[in-house]
């Protein structure tokens, strides 16, 4: 067999695993989040949950993966403690699998999406209004045809395997995804109208805090930093023993956090911009529409309304949301490929179709029932399956793996963190704050 592949330099983990946590979560699921729950208190929730929550949870899949240096399942496997444990760890790698491939299959066309409307873009720079018309319409052959484009390319990439598929277009990708995002910030933020959004964002609006605030923002962070279900455990699992996990996960933290703050600088000075334009920006009930209308109509709108720059604009717009979800994407579909290629005797790229097939094949079954099923696999995974498998997860490292082995992991790579606030905080908190924190965002929720 040959040797199990890693990740060529730190950069290039940084950059896969930015990649992944970078997605449609940060750009358009943060802002508009953060304007239906009260602008700035939001933000700040968001951002003291991705810390003290959310870059715990992501260095307990890192310090699995990177020990077990496997797909979920047989990495929490090999860290039980007993017959009981390990059926436990079967359970929780198990629903993980199942749950990044339901994410993929949801994530995907919504995905294509953002591709048809990027070609859109190039339609409408030729005049070609008919075909513009199909590409915005929301037909089910437009959707599987960018389905089908969308999970070809996600395939595409984990085909090539970890530094040629995963680590190289990541590479590739992030750089111009952040070039991309600035530009049209500096480019939004110039039009009249944009103050206006801005305010929003970064005024707190303390009568629009709901209770649901802390369960929202929690949601958002899982999401966002693509947890629960061994997405970062598997690309943990392709980084060296010289790395510091400690050092790398906050690296990942920040990026993301920092790249969502960011997009909010684009989407709500946006929104108001529209408004300006004429476009309507808020539902009947008064809300600031956050839902798929945002990106597929409000902001469409607002681009045919600036002649012939909106159509550069549009273009640079949808590219940036269809590079975000790419590599995204691959992450997703490196979960139960990874487990397929190592405990079955399929090799990768055999791996890389059946499973891709069989995602697509939920995916268009979700189109036919759009109504019925879409809303309820984004709720159900999102919502309930991330935060819970990532109790369970914490309740791995901390309960069920061998101490002084836990401990052991998190030292390599780096040299004196016994003196570091990370060794002394970090196991006892996972332990007991991390789970608690969680169940309690739930039971606030429920009351
Ligand atoms: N984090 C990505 C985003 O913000 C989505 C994502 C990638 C994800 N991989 C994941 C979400 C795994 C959950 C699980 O859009």
């Amino acid at each position: 067999m040959a040797p199990r592949e890693q990740f060529s330099s730190k950069a290039g983990f940084v950059m896969a695993a930015a990649g992944s946590a970078i997605g449609l979560g940060n750009i358009w699921g943060f802002p508009t989040q953060t304007a239906s729950n009260g602008g700035a208190a939001f933000v700040l929730v968001y951002f003291i949950l991705s810390f003290c929550l959310a870059y715990p949870a992501l260095m307990a899949e890192l310090i699995i993966g990177r020990h077990g240096r496997a797909n979920i399942i047989t990495a929490l496997r090999g860290i039980s403690s007993g017959p009981i444990t390990r059926k436990f760890g079967t359970v929780v790698g198990v629903c993980g699998v199942l749950t990044a491939s339901f994410i993929l299959s949801f994530y995907a066309i919504i995905a294509g999406w953002m591709m048809a409307y990027l070609l859109e873009s190039v339609a409408a720079m030729l005049s070609w209004s008919e075909v513009s018309g199909w590409l915005t319409g929301f037909s089910l052959a437009r959707n599987v045809m960018f389905l089908l484009l969308f999970m070809a390319l996600t395939m595409a990439i984990i085909a090539r395997g970890v530094t040629g598929g995963i680590e190289k277009w990541s590479t590739r990708l992030m750089p111009l995804l952040l070039v991309l995002m600035l530009m049209l910030i500096g480019y939004v933020l110039l039009q009249e109208g944009a103050m206006e959004g801005l305010k929003v964002y970064l005024l707190p609006d303390i009568s629009q805090v709901k209770p649901a605030l802390i369960l929202d923002a929690m949601g958002q962070a899982f999401f966002s930093l693509s947890l629960g279900v061994g997405a970062m455990l598997i690309y943990g699992s392709y980084l060296s023993e010289k790395e510091s996990l400690p050092v790398l996960g906050a690296v990942v933290t920040l990026v993301d956090a920092g790249v969502a703050f960011v997009a909010g600088l684009l989407i709500l000075p946006a929104i108001y911009v529209a408004k300006l334009h004429g476009a309507d920006v808020f539902s009947d009930a008064g809300q600031l529409i956050a839902g798929p209308n945002l990106i597929f109509q409000v902001l469409p709108a607002l681009f045919d309304s600036m002649g012939q720059v909106g159509v550069v604009v549009a273009f640079a717009f949808f590219l940036l949301m269809s590079i975000a979800s790419l590599t995204s994407s691959i992450s997703m579909l490196e979960v139960p490929v990874s487990l397929m290629a190592e405990e079955t005797r399929v090799n990768r790229l055999q791996a890389t179709l059946i499973i891709g097939v069989m995602i697509t094949l939920v995916s268009v079954l979700i189109l036919l029932n759009f109504d019925l099923l879409f809303g309820l696999i984004v709720e159900l995974t999102t919502v309930y399956s991330q935060p819970l498998l990532g109790i369970g997860l914490c309740i791995f490292v901390g309960w069920i793996w061998n101490r002084n082995n836990l401990l052991m992991e998190i030292q390599r790579g780096h040299a004196k963190i016994e003196q570091s606030l990370f060794w002394k905080i970090w196991p006892s908190y996972v332990k007991f704050f991390c789970p608690a924190l969680i169940v309690a965002a739930f039971l606030q929720s429920v009351i």
